[in-house]
Protein backbone atom coordinates (compact mmCIF):
# COMPACT_ATOMS: atom_id res chain seq x y z
CA UNK A 1 0.00 0.00 0.00
CA UNK A 2 1.61 3.63 -0.98
CA UNK A 3 1.92 5.94 1.94
CA UNK A 4 2.50 9.60 1.73
CA UNK A 5 4.96 11.07 4.31
CA UNK A 6 3.77 12.17 7.56
CA UNK A 7 1.58 15.50 7.11
CA UNK A 8 2.93 18.73 9.10
CA UNK A 9 1.15 19.50 12.35
CA UNK A 10 -2.08 21.35 10.71
CA UNK A 11 -2.39 24.90 12.10
CA UNK A 12 -6.00 26.50 11.87
CA UNK A 13 -9.05 25.62 10.11
CA UNK A 14 -7.28 25.83 6.78
CA UNK A 15 -4.92 23.23 7.53
CA UNK A 16 -4.93 20.58 5.30
CA UNK A 17 -5.40 16.77 5.55
CA UNK A 18 -3.33 14.77 6.27
CA UNK A 19 -3.99 11.61 3.14
CA UNK A 20 -2.99 8.37 4.17
CA UNK A 21 -1.96 7.23 7.90
CA UNK A 22 -1.08 4.38 10.24
CA UNK A 23 -2.69 4.50 13.80
CA UNK A 24 -3.99 2.23 16.60
CA UNK A 25 -7.27 2.25 17.39
CA UNK A 26 -7.33 2.91 20.93
CA UNK A 27 -11.51 3.02 21.55
CA UNK A 28 -15.10 2.63 19.91
CA UNK A 29 -16.80 5.99 19.79
CA UNK A 30 -20.57 6.63 20.39
CA UNK A 31 -21.65 5.66 16.39
CA UNK A 32 -19.38 2.41 16.59
CA UNK A 33 -16.81 3.91 14.89
CA UNK A 34 -13.03 2.99 16.05
CA UNK A 35 -10.98 5.60 17.59
CA UNK A 36 -7.34 6.85 17.09
CA UNK A 37 -4.85 9.55 17.38
CA UNK A 38 -2.85 11.70 14.40
CA UNK A 39 -0.99 14.18 15.89
CA UNK A 40 -3.37 15.92 18.68
CA UNK A 41 -6.36 14.82 16.68
CA UNK A 42 -9.05 12.19 17.20
CA UNK A 43 -9.13 9.93 14.22
CA UNK A 44 -12.39 8.21 13.40
CA UNK A 45 -12.52 5.08 11.47
CA UNK A 46 -15.58 2.73 10.76
CA UNK A 47 -15.44 -0.50 10.58
CA UNK A 48 -11.63 -0.34 12.98
CA UNK A 49 -11.76 -2.41 16.10
CA UNK A 50 -9.70 -1.35 19.77
CA UNK A 51 -6.10 -2.89 19.46
CA UNK A 52 -6.05 -2.70 15.67
CA UNK A 53 -3.23 -1.37 14.07
CA UNK A 54 -5.05 -0.03 10.92
CA UNK A 55 -4.30 2.08 7.74
CA UNK A 56 -6.83 4.66 7.06
CA UNK A 57 -7.09 7.33 4.46
CA UNK A 58 -8.55 10.81 6.08
CA UNK A 59 -11.72 11.89 3.99
CA UNK A 60 -12.53 14.86 5.86
CA UNK A 61 -12.88 16.67 9.22
CA UNK A 62 -15.62 15.71 11.48
CA UNK A 63 -16.67 17.47 14.47
CA UNK A 64 -12.97 18.64 16.83
CA UNK A 65 -11.38 14.96 14.58
CA UNK A 66 -11.13 13.97 11.27
CA UNK A 67 -13.01 11.27 9.41
CA UNK A 68 -11.17 8.37 7.70
CA UNK A 69 -11.89 5.06 5.73
CA UNK A 70 -10.35 2.12 6.46
CA UNK A 71 -7.99 1.10 3.99
CA UNK A 72 -6.34 -2.40 5.57
CA UNK A 73 -6.53 -3.99 9.15
CA UNK A 74 -2.71 -4.24 9.83
CA UNK A 75 -2.65 -6.27 13.21
CA UNK A 76 -6.69 -7.53 13.99
CA UNK A 77 -8.15 -7.16 17.08
CA UNK A 78 -9.12 -10.50 18.74
CA UNK A 79 -12.28 -9.90 18.68
CA UNK A 80 -13.00 -9.01 15.27
CA UNK A 81 -15.27 -11.35 13.64
CA UNK A 82 -16.15 -11.89 9.82
CA UNK A 83 -19.33 -10.07 9.16
CA UNK A 84 -22.45 -11.85 8.90
CA UNK A 85 -24.09 -9.98 6.26
CA UNK A 86 -23.08 -9.48 2.75
CA UNK A 87 -24.26 -5.65 3.03
CA UNK A 88 -22.29 -4.94 5.95
CA UNK A 89 -20.26 -1.66 5.34
CA UNK A 90 -22.08 -0.58 2.44
CA UNK A 91 -25.35 -0.40 4.14
CA UNK A 92 -25.82 2.07 6.83
CA UNK A 93 -27.96 -0.44 9.09
CA UNK A 94 -25.87 -1.81 10.68
CA UNK A 95 -22.01 -0.71 12.35
CA UNK A 96 -20.72 -3.41 14.80
CA UNK A 97 -20.91 -6.90 12.61
CA UNK A 98 -17.43 -7.76 12.42
CA UNK A 99 -17.26 -7.22 16.30
CA UNK A 100 -17.77 -10.33 18.23
CA UNK A 101 -20.99 -10.94 20.44
CA UNK A 102 -19.44 -10.86 23.90
CA UNK A 103 -17.17 -7.89 22.97
CA UNK A 104 -20.38 -5.95 20.95
CA UNK A 105 -22.44 -6.31 24.04
CA UNK A 106 -19.65 -5.06 26.50
CA UNK A 107 -19.58 -1.80 24.11
CA UNK A 108 -23.30 -1.87 24.24
CA UNK A 109 -23.40 -1.62 27.76
CA UNK A 110 -20.74 0.53 28.07
CA UNK A 111 -22.31 3.64 26.15
CA UNK A 112 -25.29 3.93 29.06
CA UNK A 113 -22.64 3.46 31.17
CA UNK A 114 -20.66 6.48 29.95
CA UNK A 115 -23.68 8.48 29.67
CA UNK A 116 -24.88 7.98 32.87
CA UNK A 117 -21.07 8.45 34.39
CA UNK A 118 -20.67 11.95 32.77
CA UNK A 119 -23.64 12.82 34.67
CA UNK A 120 -22.31 11.83 38.07
CA UNK A 121 -24.16 8.24 38.31
CA UNK A 122 -22.18 5.25 39.31
CA UNK A 123 -21.24 2.22 36.62
CA UNK A 124 -22.53 -0.44 39.15
CA UNK A 125 -26.27 1.19 38.97
CA UNK A 126 -26.46 0.25 35.28
CA UNK A 127 -27.61 -3.65 34.76
CA UNK A 128 -26.04 -6.34 32.34
CA UNK A 129 -27.63 -5.91 28.68
CA UNK A 130 -31.05 -7.28 27.93
CA UNK A 131 -30.22 -8.35 23.73
CA UNK A 132 -32.89 -8.82 21.49
CA UNK A 133 -32.32 -11.31 18.83
CA UNK A 134 -31.60 -9.48 14.73
CA UNK A 135 -34.54 -11.35 12.58
CA UNK A 136 -37.21 -9.40 15.18
CA UNK A 137 -37.67 -6.14 13.29
CA UNK A 138 -41.62 -5.59 13.02
CA UNK A 139 -41.08 -2.09 11.58
CA UNK A 140 -38.98 -0.77 8.91
CA UNK A 141 -38.84 2.43 6.71
CA UNK A 142 -37.09 1.68 3.47
CA UNK A 143 -35.78 4.16 1.24
CA UNK A 144 -36.51 4.29 -2.88
CA UNK A 145 -35.55 5.57 -5.57
CA UNK A 146 -36.63 5.14 -9.80
CA UNK A 147 -33.36 5.93 -11.53
CA UNK A 148 -33.28 5.09 -15.87
CA UNK A 149 -36.27 3.17 -15.17
CA UNK A 150 -34.73 0.92 -12.20
CA UNK A 151 -36.58 1.25 -8.83
CA UNK A 152 -33.60 0.46 -6.08
CA UNK A 153 -35.71 -0.32 -2.66
CA UNK A 154 -33.26 -0.58 0.54
CA UNK A 155 -31.55 1.00 3.29
CA UNK A 156 -29.30 4.33 3.48
CA UNK A 157 -25.75 3.66 3.02
CA UNK A 158 -23.49 4.35 5.96
CA UNK A 159 -23.66 8.22 6.71
CA UNK A 160 -24.36 8.80 3.01
CA UNK A 161 -27.77 9.19 1.13
CA UNK A 162 -26.63 6.37 -1.62
CA UNK A 163 -29.11 3.82 -1.65
CA UNK A 164 -28.14 0.31 -1.08
CA UNK A 165 -30.51 -2.33 -2.58
CA UNK A 166 -31.92 -5.36 -0.47
CA UNK A 167 -32.70 -8.67 -1.13
CA UNK A 168 -31.44 -9.99 2.29
CA UNK A 169 -31.21 -8.75 5.69
CA UNK A 170 -30.72 -10.06 8.92
CA UNK A 171 -32.42 -7.69 10.94
CA UNK A 172 -35.56 -7.89 9.76
CA UNK A 173 -38.83 -10.32 10.65
CA UNK A 174 -39.55 -12.77 7.56
CA UNK A 175 -42.72 -10.93 6.24
CA UNK A 176 -41.19 -7.84 6.02
CA UNK A 177 -38.25 -9.55 3.60
CA UNK A 178 -40.28 -11.67 1.78
CA UNK A 179 -42.39 -8.51 0.81
CA UNK A 180 -39.38 -6.71 -0.61
CA UNK A 181 -39.58 -8.54 -4.71
CA UNK A 182 -42.90 -7.27 -5.02
CA UNK A 183 -42.80 -4.16 -3.77
CA UNK A 184 -39.81 -3.08 -5.65
CA UNK A 185 -41.88 -4.74 -8.62
CA UNK A 186 -45.02 -2.56 -7.76
CA UNK A 187 -42.77 0.68 -7.27
CA UNK A 188 -41.36 0.31 -10.20
CA UNK A 189 -44.57 0.00 -11.90
CA UNK A 190 -46.60 3.41 -10.46
CA UNK A 191 -43.44 5.69 -9.83
CA UNK A 192 -41.71 8.19 -12.50
CA UNK A 193 -38.49 8.25 -13.20
CA UNK A 194 -36.24 10.29 -10.92
CA UNK A 195 -38.36 10.00 -8.22
CA UNK A 196 -37.70 9.45 -4.45
CA UNK A 197 -39.21 8.12 -1.74
CA UNK A 198 -40.10 6.00 1.55
CA UNK A 199 -42.09 3.31 2.35
CA UNK A 200 -42.87 2.65 5.91
CA UNK A 201 -43.59 -1.23 6.32
CA UNK A 202 -45.29 -2.65 10.06
CA UNK A 203 -45.81 -6.25 10.85
CA UNK A 204 -48.84 -6.12 12.99
CA UNK A 205 -51.45 -8.96 13.96
CA UNK A 206 -53.51 -8.73 10.87
CA UNK A 207 -51.23 -8.24 8.42
CA UNK A 208 -48.53 -5.96 7.23
CA UNK A 209 -49.28 -2.42 6.97
CA UNK A 210 -47.65 0.38 4.47
CA UNK A 211 -47.12 3.54 4.40
CA UNK A 212 -45.64 4.57 0.77
CA UNK A 213 -44.23 8.35 1.14
CA UNK A 214 -43.41 10.13 -2.30
CA UNK A 215 -44.63 12.43 -5.20
CA UNK A 216 -46.87 10.78 -7.49
CA UNK A 217 -49.63 11.07 -10.12
CA UNK A 218 -51.54 8.30 -9.14
CA UNK A 219 -54.30 7.77 -11.96
CA UNK A 220 -56.70 5.02 -12.07
CA UNK A 221 -54.83 1.94 -13.58
CA UNK A 222 -51.92 2.39 -10.43
CA UNK A 223 -55.02 3.02 -8.47
CA UNK A 224 -56.25 -0.68 -9.84
CA UNK A 225 -52.82 -1.46 -9.43
CA UNK A 226 -52.04 -0.84 -5.77
CA UNK A 227 -55.18 -1.97 -4.79
CA UNK A 228 -54.57 -5.27 -6.49
CA UNK A 229 -50.58 -5.14 -4.74
CA UNK A 230 -52.54 -5.55 -1.82
CA UNK A 231 -55.03 -8.38 -2.23
CA UNK A 232 -51.83 -10.24 -3.89
CA UNK A 233 -49.89 -10.02 -0.74
CA UNK A 234 -52.82 -9.89 1.71
CA UNK A 235 -51.71 -6.69 3.28
CA UNK A 236 -53.99 -5.13 6.55
CA UNK A 237 -53.51 -1.93 4.72
CA UNK A 238 -51.69 0.23 2.26
CA UNK A 239 -52.19 4.14 2.08
CA UNK A 240 -50.32 6.93 0.41
CA UNK A 241 -48.88 10.52 1.60
CA UNK A 242 -47.34 13.11 -0.43
CA UNK A 243 -44.04 15.08 1.49
CA UNK A 244 -45.13 17.94 2.64
CA UNK A 245 -48.62 17.46 2.96
CA UNK A 246 -49.17 15.43 6.04
CA UNK A 247 -52.41 14.14 4.61
CA UNK A 248 -52.42 10.69 4.22
CA UNK A 249 -54.70 8.74 1.69
CA UNK A 250 -55.95 5.06 2.48
CA UNK A 251 -56.16 3.19 -1.07
CA UNK A 252 -56.61 -0.24 0.16
CA UNK A 253 -58.00 -0.92 3.86
CA UNK A 254 -58.64 -4.57 4.16
CA UNK A 255 -58.39 -5.52 7.59
CA UNK A 256 -57.73 -2.90 10.63
CA UNK A 257 -53.76 -2.93 11.40
CA UNK A 258 -54.01 -4.47 15.10
CA UNK A 259 -51.44 -4.15 17.67
CA UNK A 260 -51.78 -5.87 21.01
CA UNK A 261 -51.03 -4.69 24.50
CA UNK A 262 -51.97 -6.79 27.49
CA UNK A 263 -54.69 -8.17 25.63
CA UNK A 264 -56.31 -4.88 24.53
CA UNK A 265 -56.44 -4.47 20.74
CA UNK A 266 -55.47 -0.88 18.89
CA UNK A 267 -56.07 -0.05 15.33
CA UNK A 268 -52.97 1.56 14.61
CA UNK A 269 -52.66 4.94 12.59
CA UNK A 270 -50.55 4.88 9.77
CA UNK A 271 -46.62 5.43 10.73
CA UNK A 272 -47.63 5.85 14.33
CA UNK A 273 -44.92 5.10 16.68
CA UNK A 274 -44.56 1.25 17.45
CA UNK A 275 -41.94 -0.43 19.21
CA UNK A 276 -39.80 -1.87 16.33
CA UNK A 277 -39.77 -5.33 17.66
CA UNK A 278 -42.45 -7.56 19.57
CA UNK A 279 -39.55 -8.98 22.18
CA UNK A 280 -38.59 -5.36 22.10
CA UNK A 281 -41.39 -3.83 23.27
CA UNK A 282 -42.04 -6.79 25.93
CA UNK A 283 -38.69 -6.18 27.44
CA UNK A 284 -39.38 -2.69 28.03
CA UNK A 285 -42.92 -2.65 29.28
CA UNK A 286 -41.59 -5.87 31.92
CA UNK A 287 -39.24 -3.49 33.12
CA UNK A 288 -41.99 -0.52 33.70
CA UNK A 289 -44.35 -3.28 34.88
CA UNK A 290 -42.01 -4.69 37.69
CA UNK A 291 -40.61 -1.16 38.47
CA UNK A 292 -44.27 0.32 38.67
CA UNK A 293 -44.78 -2.58 41.23
CA UNK A 294 -48.37 -1.51 43.07
CA UNK A 295 -48.25 2.24 42.67
CA UNK A 296 -51.39 4.01 41.58
CA UNK A 297 -52.67 5.83 40.18
CA UNK A 298 -49.75 6.41 37.11
CA UNK A 299 -49.01 8.63 34.67
CA UNK A 300 -47.77 7.29 31.05
CA UNK A 301 -46.21 10.60 29.56
CA UNK A 302 -45.24 10.16 25.66
CA UNK A 303 -47.81 7.11 25.93
CA UNK A 304 -48.07 6.54 21.80
CA UNK A 305 -51.07 4.11 21.18
CA UNK A 306 -50.50 2.80 24.67
CA UNK A 307 -47.55 -0.33 25.11
CA UNK A 308 -47.20 0.76 28.62
CA UNK A 309 -50.61 2.00 29.56
CA UNK A 310 -52.44 -0.64 29.06
CA UNK A 311 -50.29 -3.71 30.37
CA UNK A 312 -49.91 -0.63 33.36
CA UNK A 313 -54.14 -0.57 33.36
CA UNK A 314 -53.74 -4.63 34.49
CA UNK A 315 -53.11 -3.24 38.35
CA UNK A 316 -54.06 0.82 38.08
CA UNK A 317 -55.77 3.29 36.93
CA UNK A 318 -53.47 5.33 34.50
CA UNK A 319 -53.41 8.75 32.97
CA UNK A 320 -51.62 8.46 29.12
CA UNK A 321 -50.98 12.14 27.72
CA UNK A 322 -49.52 11.80 24.21
CA UNK A 323 -48.90 14.76 21.44
CA UNK A 324 -49.63 13.12 18.64
CA UNK A 325 -53.27 13.16 17.68
CA UNK A 326 -53.84 10.33 15.85
CA UNK A 327 -51.98 7.82 18.61
CA UNK A 328 -53.77 9.30 21.15
CA UNK A 329 -57.62 8.70 19.34
CA UNK A 330 -56.27 5.19 18.76
CA UNK A 331 -55.22 4.87 22.43
CA UNK A 332 -58.51 5.62 23.61
CA UNK A 333 -60.89 4.34 21.37
CA UNK A 334 -58.95 0.84 22.68
CA UNK A 335 -59.47 1.80 26.15
CA UNK A 336 -63.24 2.41 25.41
CA UNK A 337 -63.86 -1.15 23.49
CA UNK A 338 -61.94 -2.78 26.21
CA UNK A 339 -62.76 -0.85 29.08
CA UNK A 340 -59.74 -0.32 30.96
CA UNK A 341 -58.72 1.83 33.55
CA UNK A 342 -56.95 4.51 30.79
CA UNK A 343 -57.88 8.07 30.66
CA UNK A 344 -56.59 10.15 27.69
CA UNK A 345 -54.80 13.52 27.12
CA UNK A 346 -53.30 14.72 24.47
CA UNK A 347 -50.67 17.63 25.06
CA UNK A 348 -46.90 18.74 23.89
CA UNK A 349 -45.06 17.73 26.98
CA UNK A 350 -42.18 19.70 25.57
CA UNK A 351 -43.94 22.88 25.71
CA UNK A 352 -46.61 22.20 28.28
CA UNK A 353 -45.43 19.46 30.46
CA UNK A 354 -47.45 18.13 33.26
CA UNK A 355 -46.99 20.41 36.44
CA UNK A 356 -45.95 19.91 39.72
CA UNK A 357 -49.10 20.58 40.87
CA UNK A 358 -50.98 18.37 38.42
CA UNK A 359 -47.89 15.47 39.14
CA UNK A 360 -49.06 15.57 42.98
CA UNK A 361 -52.48 13.55 42.20
CA UNK A 362 -49.57 10.06 40.72
CA UNK A 363 -47.69 7.60 42.95
CA UNK A 364 -45.70 7.02 39.84
CA UNK A 365 -44.81 8.62 36.76
CA UNK A 366 -43.48 6.50 33.17
CA UNK A 367 -42.12 9.27 30.59
CA UNK A 368 -40.96 7.68 27.21
CA UNK A 369 -40.15 11.04 25.13
CA UNK A 370 -38.55 10.81 21.94
CA UNK A 371 -34.62 10.76 21.02
CA UNK A 372 -34.07 14.95 22.22
CA UNK A 373 -35.69 13.32 25.77
CA UNK A 374 -37.90 15.08 28.25
CA UNK A 375 -36.04 18.00 29.79
CA UNK A 376 -39.14 20.20 30.76
CA UNK A 377 -41.13 17.52 32.22
CA UNK A 378 -37.75 16.35 33.98
CA UNK A 379 -37.98 19.70 35.43
CA UNK A 380 -41.12 19.90 36.72
CA UNK A 381 -40.73 16.35 38.14
CA UNK A 382 -37.53 17.11 39.87
CA UNK A 383 -39.92 19.54 41.86
CA UNK A 384 -42.68 16.91 42.86
CA UNK A 385 -43.55 14.91 44.96
CA UNK A 386 -43.72 11.57 43.05
CA UNK A 387 -42.30 8.74 45.09
CA UNK A 388 -41.70 6.89 41.56
CA UNK A 389 -40.08 7.63 38.12
CA UNK A 390 -39.41 5.38 35.61
CA UNK A 391 -37.75 6.73 32.69
CA UNK A 392 -37.82 5.33 29.26
CA UNK A 393 -35.20 6.09 26.64
CA UNK A 394 -33.72 5.82 23.16
CA UNK A 395 -30.96 8.11 23.71
CA UNK A 396 -28.46 7.85 26.30
CA UNK A 397 -27.07 11.18 26.49
CA UNK A 398 -30.94 12.77 26.97
CA UNK A 399 -31.67 10.21 29.50
CA UNK A 400 -28.58 11.05 31.08
CA UNK A 401 -29.35 14.66 31.15
CA UNK A 402 -32.61 14.25 32.22
CA UNK A 403 -31.67 11.75 35.29
CA UNK A 404 -29.21 14.47 36.34
CA UNK A 405 -32.46 16.70 36.81
CA UNK A 406 -33.89 14.28 38.41
CA UNK A 407 -31.13 13.66 40.98
CA UNK A 408 -30.39 17.26 41.20
CA UNK A 409 -34.17 17.56 42.33
CA UNK A 410 -33.63 14.99 45.42
CA UNK A 411 -34.31 11.74 43.08
CA UNK A 412 -31.73 8.51 43.94
CA UNK A 413 -31.02 6.23 40.64
CA UNK A 414 -32.16 3.13 41.56
CA UNK A 415 -31.07 0.92 38.39
CA UNK A 416 -30.96 1.49 34.43
CA UNK A 417 -31.17 -1.10 32.07
CA UNK A 418 -30.06 -0.85 29.12
CA UNK A 419 -31.81 -2.73 25.69
CA UNK A 420 -30.41 -3.62 22.67
CA UNK A 421 -33.44 -3.33 20.76
CA UNK A 422 -31.27 -2.06 17.48
CA UNK A 423 -28.32 -4.86 17.43
CA UNK A 424 -25.26 -4.39 15.47
CA UNK A 425 -26.17 -0.77 15.25
CA UNK A 426 -25.07 2.31 17.87
CA UNK A 427 -28.62 3.08 18.89
CA UNK A 428 -29.68 1.98 22.02
CA UNK A 429 -32.56 1.91 24.79
CA UNK A 430 -32.45 1.92 28.65
CA UNK A 431 -35.11 1.76 31.27
CA UNK A 432 -33.90 3.74 34.59
CA UNK A 433 -35.83 3.55 37.76
CA UNK A 434 -35.95 6.36 40.13
CA UNK A 435 -37.27 7.04 43.80
CA UNK A 436 -37.49 9.37 46.52
C1 LIG B 1 -40.44 6.78 21.91
S1 LIG B 1 -42.13 7.02 21.52
C2 LIG B 1 -42.85 6.12 22.86
C3 LIG B 1 -44.28 5.73 22.69
C4 LIG B 1 -44.79 4.65 23.64
N1 LIG B 1 -44.38 4.85 25.00
C5 LIG B 1 -44.39 3.27 23.15
O1 LIG B 1 -43.57 2.61 23.82
O2 LIG B 1 -44.89 2.82 22.11
C6 LIG B 1 -42.32 8.70 21.93
C7 LIG B 1 -43.74 9.23 21.82
O3 LIG B 1 -43.72 10.61 22.21
C8 LIG B 1 -44.60 11.33 21.37
N2 LIG B 1 -44.14 12.73 21.41
C9 LIG B 1 -43.11 13.28 20.74
N3 LIG B 1 -42.97 14.58 21.08
C10 LIG B 1 -43.94 14.85 22.00
C11 LIG B 1 -44.30 16.00 22.72
N4 LIG B 1 -43.64 17.15 22.58
N5 LIG B 1 -45.34 15.93 23.59
C12 LIG B 1 -46.01 14.76 23.75
N6 LIG B 1 -45.70 13.63 23.09
C13 LIG B 1 -44.68 13.67 22.21
C14 LIG B 1 -44.50 10.66 20.03
O4 LIG B 1 -45.66 10.91 19.26
C15 LIG B 1 -44.35 9.19 20.42
O5 LIG B 1 -45.60 8.56 20.50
Amino acid sequence: MSRRPPARKPRGPSRSLPRTLELDIRSLGGRGDGIGRHQDEAVFVPGALPGERVAVQVDSRRGDGLAAALLQVLTPSPDRQTPPCPHFGRCGGCALQHLAPEAYQTWKRGLLVEAMGRAGFEADLVAPLVAIAPGSRRRATFAFAKRRKLLHLGFNGRASHTLVDLDSCLLLAPPLLALLPALRALLEAVIEDGTEGDVAVTLTETGLDLLVEAEARLDLFDRERLAAFAEQQDLARLSWRRPGTGLTEPLARRRPPIVRFAGVGVELPPAAFLQPSAEGERALSALVFDAVGGAAPVADLFAGCGSFSFPLAQKAPVHAVEGDGAALAALKAAAGHAGVRVSAEQRDLARQPLLTEELARYRAVVFDPPRAGAAAQAEQLARSTVPLVVAVSCNPATLARDARLLAQGGYRLRRATPVDQFPWSAHLEAVAVFTR
